[in-house]
């Protein structure tokens, strides 16, 4: 059981993967949620064990009435929210030329829209109680551009550049903000992601051998979506959360490697009596 008050959590895309998992620690370690699936059926299990401390409700995150009525239901059942986890996603993979402009949007819609909407329709509330823990499920792809991982990539990026400026603007209202970036955990994603109909054959040794790479991975994931469930729950906990949650060795691996490059370009960068133009034509080809 957590020491202080039971708290009230939202989670999108709770019906199976890091969501369900999550949702479960979070019940098992006493506080109530408001589970939200596109298929809430999916929750009757831990309806029938849990009682009123879950309230499982139906929400695509792509459908802004929806959220709206969601929000409202969570606050009419609970009085309030204390942690919002933004959580349901999925990946559109393939080489950048390859996956169709429709494919992009949609991702965009879920992966950033989707959290985006959700977010903004439970500030009012946090902003009113001056308090709140916002965790955004953003991936290691959300720092680092990997072949064949570009537009899942660039919904991430654009899911924390805009958690990043939103974890400013409301600290001072008391509303903490994480983004959590997981590296490769078992769950369902890799056997739902998104693909091109039609791939180009230039890409077979680069975004295609990322695919192939997914595919063979698929169930064999180092991560446990039990830790990762359990690491956030610490950060929850925590008085002084960070705003970034890494979760994994792998993903871990992936961020001390992109901030070493960038410490090391920039050494080299600043160790060359450049002019600052010539500085800015540099750092792209070492960074
Ligand atoms: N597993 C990994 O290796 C990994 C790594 C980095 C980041 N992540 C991120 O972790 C988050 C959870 O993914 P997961 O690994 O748990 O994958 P998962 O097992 O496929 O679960 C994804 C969840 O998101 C839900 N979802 C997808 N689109 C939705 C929408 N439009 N509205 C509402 N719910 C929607 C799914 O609901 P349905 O059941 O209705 O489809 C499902 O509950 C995602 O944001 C993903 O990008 C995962």
């Amino acid at each position: 059981m957590t020491t202080q008050q039971p708290r009230i959590w939202f989670i999108t895309g709770s019906s199976r993967g890091l969501g369900r998992a999550l949702t479960e620690t979070v019940l098992e370690l006493g506080d109530s949620v408001v589970a939200t699936a596109r298929k809430p059926e999916r929750l009757t299990d831990l309806v029938q064990q849990y009682g009123d401390r879950l309230l499982a409700l139906p929400l695509d995150v792509t459908q802004p009435f929806a959220i709206q009525t969601a929000v409202m239901h969570a606050l009419q059942a609970f009085g309030h929210v204390d942690v919002l986890v933004n959580n349901a996603g999925y990946g559109v993979f393939g080489a950048v030329e390859e996956v169709t402009a429709p494919a992009v949007r949609q991702q965009f819609e879920t992966n950033v829209y989707g959290a985006l909407e959700v977010t903004c329709a439970l500030l009012p509330h946090l902003r009113r109680q001056r308090s709140g823990h916002i965790l955004n499920i953003s991936s290691s792809g959300g720092f680092v551009g990997f072949p064949g991982a570009g537009i899942y990539g660039a919904s991430k990026f654009a899911l924390e550049g805009w958690s990043e400026a939103l974890a400013q603007e409301v600290a001072p209202l008391g509303i903490r903000v994480t983004i959590v970036e997981p590296g490769a955990f078992r769950t369902a994603f890799n056997g739902v992601l998104r693909s091109p109909a039609q791939t180009i054959q230039d890409y077979a040794e680069t975004s295609g051998q990322m695919m192939h790479w997914l595919r063979q991975m698929h169930g064999q994931q180092p991560g446990d979506p039990q830790k990762a469930a359990a690491a956030m729950m610490q950060v929850v906990d925590h008085p002084d959360p960070p705003l970034r949650l890494v979760l994994g060795a792998d993903a871990l691996i992936q961020r001390v490697a992109v901030l070493l490059i960038a410490t090391i370009s920039l050494s080299i960068l600043m160790s060359q009596p450049l002019h600052p133009d010539a500085a800015l034509n540099l750092m792209p080809s070492l960074i």
